[in-house]
């Protein structure tokens, strides 16, 4: 890798298909990213371990996931992209730094607190240790950026604090102190309309969806709650489908349908057929260049492979300061 700006880290778990929440939040970074940075980009898949009681689907997830990354412009040419179980490493700093994390912060934190809401019966330790794995991830590759949605941002911090702990403590500068950073659109509601995107709430809209799957999704929205009749005035201002405008249409509709809502002049329904077509125009060259990618499974598991292989390099120079940094023996003579 050369260097430029500096080296950037991000990862997601393998959920499958990605929702516009994770294009916009996150993947649209990432690949603008990849003209000015070193670029890593990691499907964590042991993160996703914490949640999952079967692990049937994690394979097709992860290359769901990964050809929606490459059809989005994601370029292993020019980015490390690989699976974060391939590069072991990743466990070892894991256990190092769970020495320097206090408990409590763990259980304090309000993503924490979240999961266990969410599913009660499955809290599990390496669900606590969650935000440690993913300090673990960003401070192995020394990433200085890391592109995230604002849900993220309590884990970022928390990296960061990990990171200054174990320099305090072993007296060293073996790790960097990484940094978040957003789109202009770091949190996206789902078609609710009222909570943010995410599959596991479905109320998601796929990148890789077919365009008449995307219209009915669209169709489905929730609109400002007030405006009952076709005469009602609307509220933009409140309104996701409108929202979501902001992405795919025209400024100059945009500022159209800003005025004409709010007058009833025009009507959710036509509002929404609009954002369903420009979605899919926008859509359309991502979606036929993943069609090339999921004719290559193969292709696909080589690429990250190879991802793996270079990130290893990264990740081993990493863990002999480390290791020399704790006092631990070194795994080479000399
Ligand atoms: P996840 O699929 O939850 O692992 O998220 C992958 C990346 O997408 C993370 O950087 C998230 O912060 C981001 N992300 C997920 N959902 C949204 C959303 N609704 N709006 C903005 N960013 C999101
Ligand atoms: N926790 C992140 C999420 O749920 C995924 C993640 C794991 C991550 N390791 C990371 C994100 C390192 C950024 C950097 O989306």
């Amino acid at each position: 890798m050369t260097s430029k700006k500096g080296r950037v880290f991000s990862g997601a778990r393998p959920t499958g298909r990605q929702h516009i929440g994770n294009y916009f939040g996150a993947i649209r970074n990432y690949v603008k990213l990849q003209d000015d940075y070193d670029c890593i980009y990691c499907i964590v898949d042991l993160h996703a371990l914490t949640t999952l009681d079967t692990t049937r689907d994690l394979r097709q997830n992860t290359l769901e996931m990964a050809w929606d990354w490459l059809a989005a412009g994601m370029d292993p040419k020019r980015s490390i992209i690989f699976v974060q179980s391939m590069v072991r490493q990743v466990t070892e700093l894991h256990t190092i730094l769970s020495m320097v994390t206090p408990l409590g912060k763990l259980t304090d934190l309000p993503t924490f607190k979240e999961k266990v809401r969410e599913n009660p019966k499955n809290i599990n330790y390496g669900l606590v240790g969650y935000p440690v794995l993913m300090s673990a991830d960003i401070a192995l590759y020394r990433a200085d950026v890391v592109p995230v949605g604002i849900d993220q941002a309590p884990h970022v911090e928390f990296a960061r604090e990990t990171v200054r702990s174990f320099n305090f403590r072993y007296n060293t500068n073996a790790l960097i102190e990484p940094k978040e950073k957003f789109t202009e659109f770091p949190k996206i509601l789902g078609i609710d309309g009222v909570n943010k995107m995410s599959k596991s709430l479905n109320n998601d809209i796929e990148l890789a969806a077919t365009a008449e799957e995307t219209t009915a999704r669209v169709m489905q929205m929730v609109t400002d709650p007030a405006r009952q009749r076709r005469s009602d005035p609307g509220n933009p201002d409140i309104c996701n489908v409108f929202s979501l405008h902001k992405m795919f249409t025209p400024p100059e509709k945009v500022a159209e349908i800003n005025i004409e809502c709010r007058r009833a002049g025009i009507g959710c329904v036509d509002c929404k057929r609009i954002l369903a077509a420009n979605m899919n125009a926008y859509f359309a060259p991502l979606r036929e260049k993943r069609r090339v990618f999921e004719n290559d499974p193969e292709g696909t598991w080589d690429m990250l492979r190879d991802g793996a292989a270079r990130a290893s390099l990264l990740a081993e120079e990493t863990m002999v300061d480390v290791r020399a940094a704790v006092g631990l023996p070194a795994l080479q003579k000399g």
